[in-house]
């Protein structure tokens, strides 16, 4: 799927050590590389910390385990996956039943932007990271947060946030661009985003698909949306948002705009008693 992405024009992989894909996704890139379709400096890479890596001394094996995974000298960006440092549990791959690890998230960004310097990223960013969060890191930092990786959609605006996020040169990446639908980790029992009728009127006057509706929406409020499909078909359609159009018009946009429901989707509430759940300042 990541080739064919390639091939179809895609050039952000958005990746995380968590999510068990760097060895393949790595196969992927190099083939392309290897059959001369992109250059290294074409493709921008993504991968995250994660929470039990939190520790000064674990952040660059964690870093080293990714580039190793990836087959890559560097990633163009490193997240810091959550603003909540976990204890190490006996399964590596646990995500959902975390203790709380005592490292305040100012600590493990100072040992991120040594990564910098080691030349294993190019950037750090953030992941669910809340405005006074934030704060706290460009308060005192060397090199500053380029991304908050962020749930986005047109029911769940995150206004705010957005803006903080703007104001501060931070760059959103927006994650459950769809309302992430059939997701077996998620509440069953939700609206759904594609088929929703301002959607569907939209696509229609536009000549467009919901979904390429959705996608143009969050670029025109500055997101950048990571999508994901298993269907070449989606694939296409996807990228394609952006062809032959000049994208949604001000009336558009409004009516956009009064989807908001301001139910979060992702809530990784299994968490909820960390200190530094970053979900509380909800809009
Ligand atoms: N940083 C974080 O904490 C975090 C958290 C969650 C996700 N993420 C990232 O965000 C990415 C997006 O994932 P997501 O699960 O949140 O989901 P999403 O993009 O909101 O939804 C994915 C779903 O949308 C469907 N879909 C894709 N294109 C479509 C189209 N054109 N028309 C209709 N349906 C379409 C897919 O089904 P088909 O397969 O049938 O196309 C899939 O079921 C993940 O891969 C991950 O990289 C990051």
């Amino acid at each position: 799927m990541v080739e064919l992405a390639i091939d179809n024009g895609y050039r952000l992989i958005d990746g995380a050590w968590m999510y068990r894909t760097e060895p393949d996704v790595g196969k992927a890139v190099g083939n392309k590389i290897k059959s001369g379709v992109v250059k290294r400096e074409d493709i921008f890479i993504i991968s995250k910390l994660w929470r039990t890596m939190h520790d000064p001394k674990d952040v660059p094996v964690a870093m080293e385990r990714t580039l190793k995974d990836l087959g890559l000298k560097y990633v163009d960006s490193y997240l810091m996956h959550f603003p909540l440092a976990s204890k190490k549990a006996a399964d590596e791959y646990e995500m959902v039943h975390l203790e709380e690890a005592d490292i305040p998230i100012e600590v493990t960004w100072k040992a991120m932007e040594k990564l910098v310097k080691l030349g294993y990223t190019k950037s750090v960013g953030l992941s669910n990271f809340n405005m006074s969060q934030i704060d706290r890191i460009v308060r005192d930092c060397e090199f500053f947060p380029v991304i908050n990786e962020i749930e986005v959609n047109p029911f769940f605006h995150q206004k705010p946030l957005l803006d903080h996020c703007k104001q501060n040169g931070i760059q959103v990446v927006a994650y459950g661009a769809f309302y992430s639908p059939e997701n077996p980790w998620l509440d069953p029992d939700i609206p759904s985003l594609i088929t929703h009728a301002t959607i569907k009127k939209l696509a229609k006057k536009h000549g467009k698909t919901p979904g390429q509706i959705i996608i143009r929406y969050l670029y025109q409020i500055d997101c950048v949306p990571i999508t994901k499909t298993n269907f070449i078909d989606h694939l296409v359609e996807n990228i394609s948002a952006f062809e032959n159009w000049n994208g949604l018009d001000n009336q558009d946009m409004k009516e956009m705009a009064q989807l908001n429901t301001g139910v979060r989707r992702f809530k990784f509430d299994k968490s909820k008693h960390f200190k530094e759940y970053p979900f509380t300042e909800d809009m």
